[in-house]
């Protein structure tokens, strides 16, 4: 339970706030792409990136409720600065949309935190013919990480600052998934995914796309860091489509789950905080370094995912 919390070596903890880890941090002249910033963790983090003084860039599927949340952060913080484009993550053709619009922007880039997820019932495909959450949780955001790339490297190479790319994974990646790791057979075929199952292996990816990531970063000399993070179990809008856990969130998870304040810390403190400049390929709990699963950590599965997922945005 988080209200047993114990401070861990970065002197934070699960109660730890995303204002609160990132107090006294200055994020003026750093520009931030945050994915799924339209409810629950990812509008605490741009609003707390934008409080910080980070240009926020925030991808919606809607851009009218897009621009109402923007509006919303700007009453309480009047010198936010926050675009809103278009961006439907399991649609490859919107993803090259909205990487097109973005460097139509002419903006630097130094931090692409990738939030958004979905977790549902329906055992369907994308419009690119993908089982629907590794399409939208992984393949969206791996596609939309190699086109924001170049942009990336040369805003490191400019200003001299180390960027960071944060991906938003779930602990459930290390209680549900299948045997292999990564089910690739039944990527274009979900018939017979369990879809909770199918979350997590997305969850999965999340982890096994940060540490490839990673570790090209290191061959390249690149001074960019990749990590995953598990931001806790939080009541936000993810759980809509379960019945049964729906129906728990809203009595006991109402009393036992972290606030999105809490959901959104340790995204934050990677993205942003001075204490993990320099680390990169690590898996982030309660805003301090913890262990995933052992698939999470297998170099091999991540070369794999790495090459299908190219050769699947390629295709
Ligand atoms: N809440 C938890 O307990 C928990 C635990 C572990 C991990 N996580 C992870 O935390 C992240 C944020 O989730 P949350 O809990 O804050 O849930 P949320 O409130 O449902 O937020 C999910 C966000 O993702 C966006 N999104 C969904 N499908 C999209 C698509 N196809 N294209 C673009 N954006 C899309 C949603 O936008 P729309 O509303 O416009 O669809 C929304 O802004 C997710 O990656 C989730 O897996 C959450």
């Amino acid at each position: 339970m988080w209200w047993f919390y114990r401070k861990g070596p970065s002197g934070f903890s699960s109660a730890s706030t995303a204002e609160e880890v990132t107090a006294g941090v200055d994020g003026r002249g750093l520009v931030a792409v945050i994915t799924g910033a339209s409810s629950g963790i990812g509008l605490e983090t741009a609003r707390v990136l934008a409080l910080r003084g980070v240009h926020v860039v925030m991808p919606v599927g809607n851009v009218a409720a897009g621009l109402a949340v923007k509006e919303s952060i700007v009453a309480k913080i009047p010198v936010a600065r926050i675009d809103v484009l278009e961006l439907d993550l399991s649609s490859m053709a919107s993803v090259r949309r909205f990487a097109s619009e973005f460097e139509s922007l002419n903006l630097p880039l130094n931090i692409l935190i990738n939030n958004a997820g979905v977790l549902t019932r329906n055992r369907t495909c994308s419009c690119d013919g993908l089982e629907l959450h590794f399409a939208t949780n992984h393949i969206g955001h791996f596609l939309l990480t190699n086109l924001l790339l170049e942009n990336m490297k040369s805003t490191c190479r400019d200003s001299g600052t180390e960027g960071r790319i944060v991906n938003v994974t779930s602990v459930g990646h290390a209680m549900m998934t299948y045997p292999e790791g990564i089910c690739f057979d039944k990527i274009h075929d979900p018939s017979g995914l369990n879809d909770f199952i199918a979350y997590c292996q997305s969850k999965l990816a999340n982890i096994l796309h940060s540490n490839e990531l990673s570790r090209i970063f290191k061959e390249e000399g690149v001074n960019i860091s990749a990590n995953a993070v598990h931001p806790g179990v939080i009541m936000t809008n993810i759980f809509r489509d379960r019945t049964i856990v729906g129906a728990f969130f809203n009595t006991i998870g109402r009393i036992i789950c972290r606030r999105v304040e809490q959901g959104a810390a340790t995204t934050c403190y990677v993205a942003m905080h001075p204490q993990v400049k320099g680390i990169s390929g690590k898996y982030f709990a309660d805003c301090n370094i913890s262990s995933p699963s052992l698939q999470a950590s297998d170099a091999e599965l991540a070369k794999k995912l790495w090459q299908f997922s190219l050769q699947t945005v390629s295709s």
